[in-house]
């Protein structure tokens, strides 16, 4: 890494929103807002159990995973139309670029969708012209991970695999989210096995709130290449040295941490440790529309809770964000320089 000079603390929140980073783990359905859950509900004639945006924004006060997913399952109910899931995902994006990501791997859950009649093609069409198009509009570019919701049966997701097949060009790799306690990554290592087969990228949710075991079975059952926050990992000393000796990269979430209550305040987060332990820690939203902000309030609102941060912590996500995503190594190599430029134009005081 090149040698950077000391930077005022003062100065590092518009440093961690100007630097160019990658977006590794956002749900398109978490990036709902309360606003465009009612107007796409007024659209397409869903009855939502809310009288307002007011009253289902109070409803937003999450104990744990499981109580959030319930709000968040209801809340997508009102994606029917092709044209909503663009106008979703194109409202992220927008969002995003705004943001200064210039990539972002977008995972979807096609179960929430197909469970309620949406045809498989009219979820993937319509998340993907709005990946293509925000290249042209907002210079971003966006690739999409379909993820298996973990509480359903492995035949079910099985399934979902086969619907989206004739469509397998329009995304480039397999998750695995939903409830994580009491379903275990094994329980899905036969369709990860296929995906493997079909040339697919796995990631896997694992040590959000369920124990280290999780995560090793996400390396060993699944073969993920990535790990979605795992922050559990710090809690095994073997886990913790396997994960930085094969640079396996943990894509963490610190509002979605506080929010879930999985830790007590974004003070007490360990993001910090996880990476002088030498890991490929990057940050992400989860689910902005619901956790309270968006990528840059998560590098902000931590780092300001943290004075231990430095400006080299956030050269080093940013970098690893780029190191940890799926695009081409060229692509890489031009955001990493743009981050070295982002960061030497900033300590020149422009
Ligand atoms: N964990 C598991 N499943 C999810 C999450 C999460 O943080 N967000 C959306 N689905
Ligand atoms: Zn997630």
């Amino acid at each position: 890494m090149f040698k950077l000079p000391h930077i005022p603390r003062e100065r590092l929140p518009g440093l961690l929103a100007a630097m160019p980073k990658a977006e590794l783990h956002i749900h398109i359905e978490g990036s709902l807002e309360p606003e465009m859950i009612f107007a796409l509900a007024a659209r397409n004639g869903v009855a939502l159990p809310y009288a307002s945006v007011e009253e289902l924004r109070r409803a937003y006060a999450f104990t744990d995973l499981q109580s959030f997913l319930d709000i968040y399952y209801a809340g997508a109910s009102v994606l029917l139309k092709e044209q909503d899931f663009y106008d979703m995902a194109r409202a992220y994006l927008a969002r995003a670029a705004s943001e200064n990501v210039v990539h972002a791997e977008i995972f979807f859950d096609p179960q929430t969708h197909t469970a309620r009649g949406v045809a498989m093609a009219t979820v993937i069409n319509g998340l993907h012209r709005a990946c293509v198009d925000a290249r042209a509009e907002f210079g971003i570019s966006a690739s999409l991970i379909l993820s298996f919701l973990r509480h359903l049966s492995e035949e079910d997701a099985f399934a979902t695999l086969e619907q989206a097949l004739p469509l397998r060009d329009k995304f480039m790799g397999v998750g695995l989210d939903s409830s994580e306690l009491g379903n275990p990554p094994e329980k899905f290592a036969r369709v990860f096995a296929r995906c493997r087969e079909l040339g697919l990228h796995r990631v896997a949710h694992a040590g959000e709130e369920g124990p280290p075991a999780y995560v090793w079975g996400a390396l060993d059952m699944l073969h993920a290449e990535r790990i979605d926050h795992g922050v559990q990992a710090i809690h095994d000393a073997a886990l913790v040295r396997r994960l930085a000796r094969e640079r396996i990269p943990l894509t963490v979430c610190p509002l979605s941490n506080l929010k879930l209550c999985v830790f007590d305040s974004l003070g007490a987060h360990n993001l910090k440790q996880l990476l002088d332990a030498d890991l490929a820690v990057t940050v992400n939203s989860d689910d902005p529309a619901y956790f309270g902000g968006y990528i840059n309030a998560n590098f902000t609102q931590l780092f300001a809770a943290q004075p231990a941060l430095t400006a080299r912590d956030a050269y080093q996500l940013a970098f690893n964000s780029f190191e940890a995503s799926f695009a081409a190594q060229a692509d890489k190599r031009v955001w990493e320089h743009r981050l070295k430029e982002c960061f030497q134009r900033y300590f020149e005081g422009d």
